[in-house]
């Protein structure tokens, strides 16, 4: 039993306590994460029976004692039912706990890092240009599925090795399991597609033992942990995490970074005329963005914060979405884009033990986009109604009809 923070949530704030999901409401969290880094900032959820955390201190604090707050309790909302990264007793590197968790990310962080990326930069141009030209002018498209969509859903597929013809069901895949994770949608699709990802990545896991590559799976088939090679379960773990991870995060990025941009003209008016750095200017904009609204931890032990009692076991809502509008660190307006703001860390991509392995992949797929986009299009503007992503997980756009001009 946890000591419950039984502070009432005021009816005007707009966390919907809908059917025991906890819902952000779009455009009208921003007085909720308020409240809860005001008055609650440890707070307890009874009807999904977990607590949150929405102070940026506390989380980056947080983030980094995993011996406190174990990832391997479980990363997802808490919901009774199985996690769809791991399968069977093979944890995804970002369920772990150390030392286990830094033994297995070294597996792969070596094709990450910032030089090893940024190898990467003129392939991505290719697909970003590929993608503008492909797109039509002056008339209304889909934002998300032209644009936002293909650059990260490309560039992990080629480093895991997805040829050409699997990219509308790596696609699929990708969207259904990201959406499972959130725990608001359709679990039967969301396990479909797990169990048709795990059949594809097995089976060419199979073909690059008999002919390695140069891609990530053989890298994973040659690699060593504590004198032992990883078996198929983990091997085909990684894949997933790497799917899933990498793709309808930056398309986030992207998309949800494109309608801020245009709801603030003068704003994006400082980009084109050259008066703030794009690298820059796309950190408050993933700050805003949050494309991951939070991640969970379970706590280990007993421990008391904000004066609330926090049992060993209890899960706690990493709310990065609130952390990132803290007040405390970027003032009152912190729920306003300024592109001029001083740079000061924020945790769309985690903190400590876990911060994001893709993090210079996506900065770079970003910018490299952005600088393509700005370079080819003069106008932008948003044609129609916006569709959300149904998930409290990720903070996605679904479809974004867009007019693009030279
Ligand atoms: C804007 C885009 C992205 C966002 C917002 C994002 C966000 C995050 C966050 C918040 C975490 C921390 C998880 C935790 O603490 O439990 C994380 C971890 C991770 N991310 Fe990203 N990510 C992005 C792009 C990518 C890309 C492109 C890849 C790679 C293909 C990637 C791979 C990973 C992996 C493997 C982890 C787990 C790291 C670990 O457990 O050590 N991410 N990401």
């Amino acid at each position: 039993m946890s000591t419950q923070s039984q502070v009432p949530v005021p009816a005007a704030e707009s966390i919907a306590l809908d059917q025991g999901h906890f819902y952000f409401d779009q455009g009208r969290a921003d007085a909720a994460y308020r409240w809860l880094r005001r008055e609650a900032p440890m707070w307890w959820f009874e009807p999904r029976r977990f607590w949150v955390a929405s102070r940026l201190s506390d989380i980056q604090s947080m983030s980094q004692q995993p011996d406190v707050w174990s990832s391997k309790a479980g990363i997802i909302m808490p919901s009774g039912e199985e996690d769809p990264v791991g399968v069977g007793s093979s944890p995804s590197i970002i369920q772990m706990d150390p030392p286990q968790h830094n033994r297995h990310r070294s597996l792969v962080s070596r094709a990450f890092t910032p030089r090893r990326v940024a190898d990467m930069e003129a392939r991505m141009r290719e697909i970003a240009v590929q993608s503008i030209e492909g797109s039509p002018t002056g008339t209304p498209f889909d934002f998300v599925e032209h644009i936002a969509l293909p650059l990260p859903m490309r560039v992990i597929a080629e480093m895991l090795g997805v040829p050409e013809d699997e990219m509308e069901n790596f696609r699929r895949w990708s969207d259904a399991v990201v959406v499972q994770a959130g725990a608001d949608a359709d679990r039967v699709t969301g396990m479909e597609a797990v169990g048709e990802v795990f059949a594809y990545f097995a089976e060419a896991l199979h073909k690059r033992r008999a002919k390695p590559g140069n891609d990530l799976i053989s890298a994973l088939l040659a690699a060593e942990v504590d004198g032992r090679s990883l078996d198929e379960g983990e091997i085909l773990v990684f894949c997933m995490t790497l799917l899933v991870a990498g793709n309808e995060t930056t398309r986030t990025f992207v998309s949800q970074g494109t309608r801020l941009l245009l709801e603030n003209p003068a704003q994006l008016e400082l980009l084109r005329s050259g008066a703030v750095a794009l690298p820059d200017a796309l950190e408050e904009i993933l700050r805003l963005v949050t494309p991951i609204r939070y991640f969970f931890r379970g706590a280990t032990r007993d421990i008391e914060m904000h004066g609330m009692k926090v049992r060993a076991g209890d899960p706690v809502m990493l709310l990065y979405a609130a952390a990132n509008r803290d007040e405390t660190v970027w003032g009152e307006d912190a729920d306003k884009l300024d592109l001029k703001r001083p740079l000061v860390p924020h945790v769309s991509l985690g903190f400590g033990q876990h911060f994001c392995l893709g993090a210079s992949l996506a900065r770079l797929e970003a910018r490299v986009l952005f600088e393509e986009l700005l370079a080819r299009r003069s106008h932008w503007e948003i044609a129609g109604d916006v569709e959300f992503v149904d998930s409290s997980f990720i903070n996605g756009i679904g479809k974004m009809p867009m007019v693009l001009s030279i």
